[in-house]
């Protein structure tokens, strides 16, 4: 096989054959590109795509529109180290769909924009405690890489100063009682509460009725901030993010993945008042590709995309429909599928005990369900030709239609019915 040849030269040049850790653990094979809902490998090998890129390819995979908007911006040059034309309708288009924020600086990747964020909480509160959820995913830099596992701040890389962790206060998502009491004991401390609105990097877990309003209100009364990390949940729950669906306004919110079509572009905002601090200079955020022209025409593109057609209606429907074939398919095979999650993005896991109710609102649940099964699985889905993660989320995509939950389904169903004969 092609693939094999070019895993081996991966191998030589790249660590782990690989450009970022995720990607570690992925089933090897080696992509020429993709369209739409699907990718192709080197050896011409056809897959349904539910897994997006982690989820930056929304839009689908080389959406024409973006396309012709970065290419078009690409013959202007890309930095002028001042502002241009194209990031100030980005702005305006951003801001137009989230609703809430008056103001936005854009980065690059979503963990620099997290770092924004919390250094921009920390200046404006004074204080340097911050709350998070087990399980969340705010980037890989020192100072909020965590390991999953730990029941306190723990490094998950070697490298990692110990201390850097230190202002984490950990607690179980979807608590209310662990953050009131975090806040009873701690309240003059806290900078920010920092929250993934649905806690997607592990088990796309929605909040329960309540808990987010709760944040609100008791950040609101302590003097913290409420930060949104929208990395994931921004422009693909609705245009507004989860801030819109939940109905809960953040003091700031970061954003990537879905905000420009696939195009590498994160963003950090907020009211015009927390803003000034980095107006002023009081508070650094850099960046020489901040806003590069063709980010910004990819965002405005994006935008406008999801503004004239909004795929989210479209999403649901297919989310349900490819969710009850998943469902039909394990059930005749006897596995017992645990699916949960929201419309653009749920997580597949097999229970570890098919008779108990593994209700999932919590990082700590995800035990009832048996991961490292599902993780096996996916390199025979990849050679199935479904591309989905082994962590067990899957993204639904603006560009997905019923052909690939036909693909996807016959895929599916032959791993499981192989996994069953076993
Ligand atoms: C919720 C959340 N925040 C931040 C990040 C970091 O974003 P990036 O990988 O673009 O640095 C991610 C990445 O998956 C994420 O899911």
């Amino acid at each position: 096989m092609i693939t094999d040849s070019w895993n081996i030269r991966a191998e030589a040049v790249l660590p782990g054959g690989v450009s970022s850790n995720v990607r570690l653990s992925a089933p090897k094979v080696c992509f020429t590109g993709g369209a739409g809902s699907r990718l192709f490998d080197v050896d011409g090998k056809e897959y349904v795509d539910y897994l997006l890129g982690q989820g930056p390819a929304f839009l689908g995979h080389g959406h024409p529109e973006v396309t012709a908007a970065v290419s078009e911006a690409t013959s202007r040059g890309m930095v002028f180290g001042a502002q241009h034309t194209l990031e100030i309708e980005a702005a305006e288009a951003f801001l137009d769909a989230v609703g809430w924020a008056e103001q936005v600086r854009f980065g690059v990747s979503g963990t620099e924009a997290d770092q924004g964020a919390l250094r921009l909480a920390r200046a404006a509160t004074g204080r340097n405690r911050i709350v998070r959820f087990s399980g969340s995913y705010h980037g890989w830099l020192d100072n909020v890489l965590m390991d999953f596992q730990a029941a306190r701040p723990r490094p998950a890389s070697a490298g990692q100063p110990a201390k850097s962790l230190s202002d984490w206060i950990v607690l179980p998502y979807n608590d209310e009682t662990a953050v009131e009491q975090a806040f009873t004991d701690h309240g003059d401390d806290i900078a920010a509460v920092i929250v993934e609105p649905v806690m997607c990097n592990n088990g796309v877990i929605p909040p329960e009725p309540g808990f987010l309003d709760l944040l609100r209100n008791l950040c609101t009364k302590a003097g913290a901030l409420l930060i949104f990390d929208e990395v994931i949940t921004g422009f693909r729950l609705s245009r507004g993010g989860a801030a819109e669906v939940y109905g809960v306004v953040p003091d700031l919110a970061v954003y990537g993945k879905a905000v420009a079509g696939g195009w590498p572009v994160s963003a950090m905002a907020g009211s015009r008042d927390l803003m000034s601090l980095i107006a002023s200079g009081t508070v650094n955020h850099s960046g020489t590709f901040n806003a590069s022209t063709m980010a910004a025409a990819a965002v405005i593109a994006t935008q406008r995309v999801l503004r004239e057609d909004p795929p989210y209606e479209r999403i649901r429907a297919h989310s349900e429909k490819l969710k009850a074939s998943l469902t039909d398919i394990a059930v005749r095979h006897d596995i017992s599928l645990r699916i949960h999650g929201v419309d653009a993005a749920f997580h597949v896991g097999i229970a570890k005990d098919p008779s108990a109710n593994s209700k999932v609102s919590t990082y700590q649940d995800l035990a009832s369900l048996d991961l490292a099964r599902y993780s096996d699985l996916t390199a025979a889905f990849a050679r199935a030709g479904l591309w989905v993660a082994g962590r067990g989320v899957w993204y639904v995509s603006a560009a997905h239609d019923d052909t690939d939950i036909a693909f996807a389904s016959r895929a599916f169903e032959h791993v499981l019915a192989e996994v069953s004969a076993r």
